[in-house]
């Protein structure tokens, strides 16, 4: 037996095409689309943003999502493994260590940001979200954030939660929820749209997010789209090459690459027709930062008959659109730690979760008691945002996409590529093309511009 094929016997897969793609859209699509595109969208001018995003989920994103995926499936193993594997000799399990490290300052604040998803989950059922106006809704989510006890008790309640389903295994708990779930959550958020579209504010909202003023695009915009882009695509970190590995043979890579962009893309898009007529109509400010949807999204539910149900629903759908989130960003440390550690999956999740506690807890004060405390100017968990999405997910992208352009057997990426040669992928050469060249370029010149050493 060959070790490729003992190694598909000892791991497990998932069980069917759809269970592949729910997964995979299932980790792109949570908080990244529903509450950090809007905010950062609104902080860099709208359409000047949209523009850079685009660009780079389908010019970069796309390739390197393939890249990601060949690795794991070529390989199946964990993100340092398949590193390992591809280049036994080299010193690419680095980057490796950089995928690990990012998922679990990602872990740590997203668990925050998911607690308030709870908070406003508990406040909606019991009612007491109904409030009359906007500054209400910004005083309400202010007391709460910097109250100190509420967001650690919920982060360490959506952390546990995380963990419940982690401990099961990989696919029972992941598949059978994202199945259902993920549908229903984007049917709702059609709805929604459908009710901002009536607003008086529309117009205007959909002219700031749909209408590019070049003038706005500067380094600081580019650099977050692009750190947006892969934040939102579970790129970068070794998410998508750790979920390869659990793919069946017959699973077509570049197809499922062009879906779960097009999907996540989507959703985003919809969160932001949602947000921005209701930012207009009501009277805030579309650069308010990380608490913006926390204070829009409740004023669009007070609007709407049966308020309450509505945002019930909502924030009970958004925590599940969470999980399937960090789900999939635990399971890189987890099958590290179990492949390469030879920990047991209990032990391995034990510690994945206990690191997120311990920094959830510093990213979930740093509304209240930590605000002071600043590194670089940035608050923790800004600074954990930032430093994840803007430099390490970037970073981790370019490695991957000059590794498997340049580094990998040409044969091997076909191989992955086309099931051995059993079709055509027009694509192809594109994707190589764009592995090469294209991201590696564009990724350095956004990194070289924003630090000021050139000027676009
Ligand atoms: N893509 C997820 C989202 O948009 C976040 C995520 C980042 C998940 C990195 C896994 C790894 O919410």
């Amino acid at each position: 037996m060959s070790t490729s094929e003992k190694s598909k016997k000892t791991r497990v897969q998932f069980a069917t095409r759809l269970g592949v793609i729910a997964t995979t859209v299932g980790s792109a699509v949570g908080l990244g689309n529903i509450w950090r595109f809007p905010y950062e969208a609104g902080t860099h001018g709208g359409g000047a943003f949209m523009l850079c995003y685009i660009f780079f989920i389908f010019i970069i994103g796309v390739p390197v999502i393939c890249a990601e995926f060949l690795m794991g499936r070529g390989t199946r193993s964990n993100i340092f493994g398949a590193y390992r594997k591809l280049a036994p000799k080299g010193k690419w399990f680095y980057a490796g260590y950089m995928g690990i490290l990012a998922s679990i300052l990602i872990l740590s604040f997203y668990s925050v940001v998911a607690g308030w998803t709870l908070e406003y989950f508990v406040q909606s059922v019991s009612g007491s979200l109904d409030l009359a106006s906007m500054e209400e809704y910004h005083a309400r989510f202010d007391e709460f954030s910097t109250g100190n006890w509420r967001p650690v008790l919920w982060t360490l309640i959506f952390l546990t939660l995380n963990f419940l389903i982690l401990v099961r295994g990989v696919t029972k708990g992941i598949e059978r929820m994202s199945n259902i779930l993920m549908p229903v959550l984007f049917v709702i958020l059609l709805i929604f749209c459908i009710n901002s579209l009536t607003l008086p504010g529309a117009g205007e909202g959909l002219r700031f997010l749909f209408h590019p003023d070049f003038s706005k695009i500067d380094s600081g915009v580019m650099l977050g789209a692009m750190g947006q882009a892969f934040f939102s695509l579970s790129l970068g970190l070794g998410c998508m090459t750790t979920y390869a590995s659990y793919f069946s043979d017959s699973t077509r890579l570049a197809k499922s690459a062009v879906i779960t962009a097009s999907l996540d893309t989507a959703v985003a898009f919809l969160a932001g027709i949602v947000i921005f007529p209701a930012v207009f109509t009501f009277g805030f400010s579309p650069a308010a930062g990380p608490t913006l949807v926390f204070e829009v999204l409740p004023s669009i539910f007070h609007s709407l008959p049966l308020g309450a149900v509505w945002s019930s629903l909502f924030f009970f759908l958004l925590l599940l659109a969470s999980l399937t989130s960090t789900i999939s960003m635990s399971e890189i440390s987890i099958a590290f730690f179990v492949e390469e550690k030879k920990m047991s999956r209990r032990s391995a999740t034990v510690l994945n979760t206990g690191l997120a506690a311990v920094f959830g807890v510093l990213c979930a004060l740093s509304f209240g008691c930590l605000g002071d405390f600043k590194l670089f100017g940035l608050t923790v968990f800004n600074l954990f945002d930032y430093v994840s999405s803007n430099i390490l997910l970037p970073i981790g992208g370019m490695i991957t996409s000059i590794f498997v352009g340049w580094f990998v057997d040409r044969r091997f990426v076909r191989d992955q590529l086309t099931d051995f040669g059993s079709f055509r992928l027009k694509m192809l050469g594109v994707i190589v093309f764009c592995l090469r060249y294209v991201a590696p370029v564009c990724i350095l010149l956004v990194f070289l511009n924003s630090i000021g050493l050139i000027q676009l």
